[in-house]
């Protein structure tokens, strides 16, 4: 964590806002995003995903838009890889992380990566012997997303023990950082507060903690300040709340990173984001995309009377 802020914001937007999205944004487009954003003070930004790009065309150009995002200073670089394939496609990108992703539900991982828990935490084994091997990757960081962590659009609600399970299973196997997510949002601050207190008081000490929430059901920022009570300090989200789910065509997405940075900000903890910048980077996505449906309340309301953020301006 970078001295001059309180609490990580990561933006995800060009992973998992656009892996959902059909309409193909130009490379040069994405590359103008992340220049965009990281210009705000964006710390970390998802670039991209190494999936086949026969299932997801929108990751065609991954390499190029790593390469792109790796000349900005100061920004952390990571990308999506659901298998060794994508990690050894990313190693030679040289990215600074990479996300792995495994469902704590049986049935949401088969769907996503067709393969079971156990084969997803072998694979991840493997993953880690590829990386000491592979020259390039010496300092790439390696993620593990535990998605569907509290609840399952297939499974229901799923035991907080399991998604423990998994979690001790990732840290023994090498992850470098865990990010609890609430895939389908299916979580409240509660349950929140309850898993993540758990989470950081076993893996605190050894790696890095993330929480990454979906606001399909509004609770997205309640469980942000839940996380925040338990320890959390990093938190994934996506500008205008790009994303949501294709089978639920009226759902919101990711939280929205615009109010979480309000949220933030209001509380007192630096994310070193200038929030109205921020705001300004919506306008890229909305010319590159004008049938999504952006999300988010600071942009419509603007910032209240006598608002400071905590952070210093840009
Ligand atoms: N990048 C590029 N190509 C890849 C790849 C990767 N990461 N992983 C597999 N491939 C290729 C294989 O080489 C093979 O190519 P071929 O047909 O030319 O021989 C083909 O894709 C199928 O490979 P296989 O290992 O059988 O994969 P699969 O069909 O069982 O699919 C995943 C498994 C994990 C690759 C796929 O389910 C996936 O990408 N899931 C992620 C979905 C996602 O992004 N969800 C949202 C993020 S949480
Ligand atoms: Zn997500």
């Amino acid at each position: 964590m970078r001295a001059d802020i309180d609490v990580e914001v990561r933006e995800v937007g060009l992973r998992d806002g656009l892996q959902s999205v059909s309409t193909f944004f130009p490379s040069a487009e994405k590359i103008a995003w992340i220049r965009a954003e990281a210009a705000c003070g964006m710390p970390e930004i998802e670039v991209c995903s190494f999936v086949p790009p026969k299932l997801i065309p929108q990751f065609t150009d991954a390499a190029e838009v790593v390469a792109a995002a790796l000349a900005i200073p100061r920004l952390s670089v990571s990308a999506l890889t659901p298998n060794l394939k994508g990690a050894l496609r990313g190693f030679e990108t040289g990215v600074h992380k990479l996300n792995y992703v495994t469902s704590v539900s049986e049935s949401h991982n088969q769907s996503n990566v067709r393969r079971s828990t156990a084969e997803s935490v072998d694979d991840f084994r493997r993953i880690v012997e590829a990386r000491e091997q592979h020259p390039q990757a010496s300092g790439t960081r390696l993620g593990a997303g535990l998605s569907t962590a509290w609840g399952c659009s297939i499974e229901g609600p799923v035991d907080p023990d399991a998604t423990l399970e998994l979690a001790r299973k990732f840290v023994e196997a090498g992850a470098d950082e865990l990010a609890i997510c609430d895939t389908v949002g299916y979580a409240n601050p509660t349950e929140v507060k309850a898993l993540l207190e758990r989470v950081v008081a076993e893996f605190g000490e050894s790696v890095d903690i993330a929480a990454h929430f979906h606001d399909t059901r509004g609770l997205g920022l309640a469980n942000v300040y839940a996380a925040l009570e338990a320890g959390v300090v990093r938190f994934d989200a996506t500008l205008g709340g790009l994303g949501g789910c294709p089978y639920a065509p009226n759902a919101t997405g990711n939280i929205v990173m615009d109010d979480l940075v309000f949220l933030l900000e209001g509380a007192g903890l630096r994310t070193g984001v200038d929030l109205d910048a921020l705001v300004e980077v919506r306008e890229i996505i909305a010319r590159n995309l004008p049938d999504e449906k952006l999300h988010g309340m600071y942009a419509l309301a603007g910032a209240p009377k006598g608002f400071h953020p905590a952070s210093p301006p840009a």
